[in-house]
């Protein structure tokens, strides 16, 4: 199969750079506002002022949870669905409240429906879930602040909200990774976009991918209390356990996008009275580093992006349950503007595969068998 186009990003892993519509992603990354990101991605331009309020406002018409939608997410929290699927459930019912399920008529508006909306059903399903009362939006916050009030019941200060939106902005979008590429190909049937984002979650799940910063956490906790990093890295090693938060596909140096985020978790960090968490981490990355040149010395296998992703959200007070589900809140963007990148394309995406199953086989009665 030819190699699918895409203009969003670059990413040369041998030098570890990642390129955001042209722009080195760390500048996005540590100067924009989510909003700003956002239209980026579907405009392909930074926006001037107007239009920056204008796509604002647009955000904040969305900014509500239909009540049909919050009875399905009832019904799932009543069977304690995790939090990942139940956004996933959530994503699947806004065609219920899409003014159009035609993708030609969906556009930009639909995406901005989508991208609005998977904050308000995460902080929502995630409450449910607690038996907490929900929270109603907060319309004059921005989308990041937001998503943390609608977590908390309480207004973030701007130190946390800044750093959410770094986080945001960094993990926004990656080419062709599993998650993508899964909203693509639905995308080039000609489907929708609500179909390509769920299917998308379903791909984001999973600990090899989407899935890996909770377990980073709950790894990195299980070291503190056992206080045997080199001990407990050598048994996961000894018993052919993948470690999560190393290693990637493309990249065969550090992942820029954990450069940026061990500097932003550094700083939330030093506010902390727990302060010595992150040394804590800084020790198993160096000494997961090293037995990985012993394990796997033909590997290059460096620190992911998920490592540092669980140390900034846990910076920031959420548990490593909403970590799946907060990236997504990112994500979404990237997938949207790829299945808009795609709809333009109209091109079916159909890799070939090599068979390897059996050959000269007969058929035979079922009494011969
Ligand atoms: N821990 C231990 N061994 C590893 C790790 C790891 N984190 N990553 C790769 N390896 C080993 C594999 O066991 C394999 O060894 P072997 O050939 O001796 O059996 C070898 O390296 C190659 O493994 P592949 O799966 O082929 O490597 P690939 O580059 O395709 O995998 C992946 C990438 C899935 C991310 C892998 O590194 C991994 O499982 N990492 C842990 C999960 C994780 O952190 N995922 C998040 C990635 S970032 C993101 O998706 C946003």
């Amino acid at each position: 199969m030819e190699n699918i186009p895409n203009h969003l990003s670059k990413i040369d892993g041998q030098l570890g750079k990642l390129i955001i519509l042209g722009f080195p992603f760390e500048e996005l990354a540590t100067n924009a506002s989510f909003e700003e990101m956002i239209f980026l991605f579907l405009h392909n331009h930074l926006p001037n002022k107007n239009e920056l309020d204008n796509v604002t406002k647009k955000l904040l018409s969305h900014r509500y949870l239909d009540e049909k939608i919050l009875d399905v997410l009832k019904n799932a929290a009543a069977n304690d669905i995790e939090l990942i699927e139940g956004v996933r459930i959530g994503v699947s019912c806004l065609t219920m409240d899409m003014q159009s399920h035609r993708i030609d008529k969906e556009g930009i508006n639909g995406a901005l429906k989508i991208i609005a909306s998977v904050p308000i059903i995460t902080a929502s399903y995630w409450r449910l879930l607690n038996g907490q009362p929900l929270v109603e939006p907060h319309l004059e916050l921005g989308h990041a602040a937001n998503y943390l009030y609608m977590l908390t019941g309480e207004k973030p200060i701007p130190e946390d909200v800044k750093t959410l939106e770094i986080y945001l902005n960094t993990v926004i979008e990656h080419g062709m990774n599993a998650s993508t590429f899964a909203a693509r190909v639905v995308m080039s049937t000609r489907s929708d976009f609500v179909s390509a984002v769920t299917a998308a979650i379903g791909a984001m799940k999973g600990v090899l991918h989407g899935g890996a910063p909770g377990p980073v956490l709950d790894m990195l906790l299980e070291m503190q209390e056992s206080g045997d990093i080199e001990g407990y890295l050598r048994h996961k090693f000894e018993n052919r356990e993948r470690l999560m938060g190393f290693g990637h596909r493309v990249y065969r140096v550090k992942d820029p996008r954990a450069i940026l985020l061990s500097q932003v978790s550094a700083d939330i960090w030093k506010r902390k009275e727990n302060k010595e968490f992150w040394g804590l981490a800084v020790d198993v990355e160096t000494t997961a580093l090293r037995l990985l040149k012993e394990y796997k010395p033909n590997r290059s296998i460096e620190t992911n992006v998920e490592y540092y992703t669980a140390l900034v959200l846990h910076g920031l007070g959420l548990p490593s349950a909403l970590f799946t589900s907060t990236f997504t809140v990112s994500r979404v963007v990237g997938w949207l503007a790829h299945c808009l990148e795609q709809l333009e394309l109209d091109r079916i995406i159909r890799p070939s595969s090599d068979y390897t199953g059996p050959s000269e086989q007969r058929w035979c009665p079922i009494e011969e068998r």
